[in-house]
């Protein structure tokens, strides 16, 4: 098989994972918008930053910093007992609207994911579609509808990195979706489950669009996650993904959408998102 430069690129990335930190952590974290500074001990955690790993990657995104860490997370489990597990997080994404080719939006996840991570969570900031939901809480992903009109499969983006023809019946795992819907219970955490619709943006959607995807069966509606599951489960990793509910889509109550409102949002809610998704971090299995 053709090696192309998008694995070219991984390998190059992943000799250097190895030779900084040896083997992978089990769990990564992907965070979002106004998330990456929510995390408990995140500054103390040992850190390299997008530019310094080769093949990396950078984002350009106003509120994404861009640089990976790892560190042991304690936290206790449903059963009462305590668990410390290393965790990586990508502070930072990629994303198509940037100007990036689904290659790159996916790269630095498909690095860690072949240095060795086997599970993903994905965390988002999404436009709510269902006005009976409050915002500031946060939806599980159950599926979504990949809208971008793009994949990190087609031609040599996916090329090398597993079967080409990826099934997608179940992108985000049904164990994993329930076991953090019950860690979100016990904390007391609101948890809406639904269908994420991912869009290319980055302009926000007309009323009418929203109208649609509401009609299609879509809950929430953001310009990230969809090309990292596909890739994600090209290379056979479980997949989580979580959206922090930040504005009602356009047109269902809000008369404006602004990128600092979805931001500022984002950072007001950004402790009980952590919260689950560490506890869901230290305790899921792979
Ligand atoms: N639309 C698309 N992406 C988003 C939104 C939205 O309303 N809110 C946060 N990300």
């Amino acid at each position: 098989m053709r090696i192309t430069k998008y694995k070219d690129n991984v390998q190059q990335s992943v000799e250097y994972l190895k030779k900084w930190h040896g083997s992978a952590p089990e769990i990564a974290i992907v965070l979002g918008s106004g998330l990456s500074d929510a995390i408990p001990k995140i500054q103390e955690m040992k850190s390299v930053r997008f530019e310094e790993i080769p093949g990396f990657k950078t984002s350009t995104v106003q509120g994404h910093s861009g640089d990976l860490r790892i560190g042991s997370v304690t936290a206790y489990l449903t059963s009462g007992k305590e668990k410390t597990r290393e965790i990586a997080f990508l502070r930072g994404r990629n994303h198509a609207y940037e100007g990036n080719d689904p290659g790159e939006v996916v790269h630095n996840l498909r690095s860690l994911i072949t240095w060795g991570v086997k599970g993903i969570i994905l965390t988002n900031a999404a436009g709510c579609l269902n006005t009976e939901w409050e915002l500031g809480k946060m939806m599980i992903l159950t599926d979504h509808i990949n809208a971008t009109g793009l994949s990190p499969l087609n031609g040599d983006y996916g090329l090398g990195f597993g079967a080409q023809f990826v099934d997608m019946s179940e992108g985000y795992d049904k164990k994993w979706q329930s076991q953090i819907k019950e860690i979100a219970h016990l904390s007391n955490h609101t948890i809406y489950d639904g269908v994420y619709y991912g869009v290319l943006g980055a302009h926000y959607e007309t009323p009418a669009e929203i109208r649609m995807f509401k009609t299609l069966g879509a809950s929430a509606v953001g310009m990230s996650t969809v090309l990292e599951t596909i890739a994600a489960r090209q290379l056979g990793a479980k997949v989580a993904a979580l959206s922090c509910l930040t504005n009602y889509g356009a047109g269902l109550k809000q008369a404006q959408l602004s990128h600092t409102e979805v931001m500022d949002m984002g950072k007001r809610f950004a402790s009980d998102m952590a919260n689950i998704v560490l506890k869901a971090a230290v305790s899921l299995e792979v």
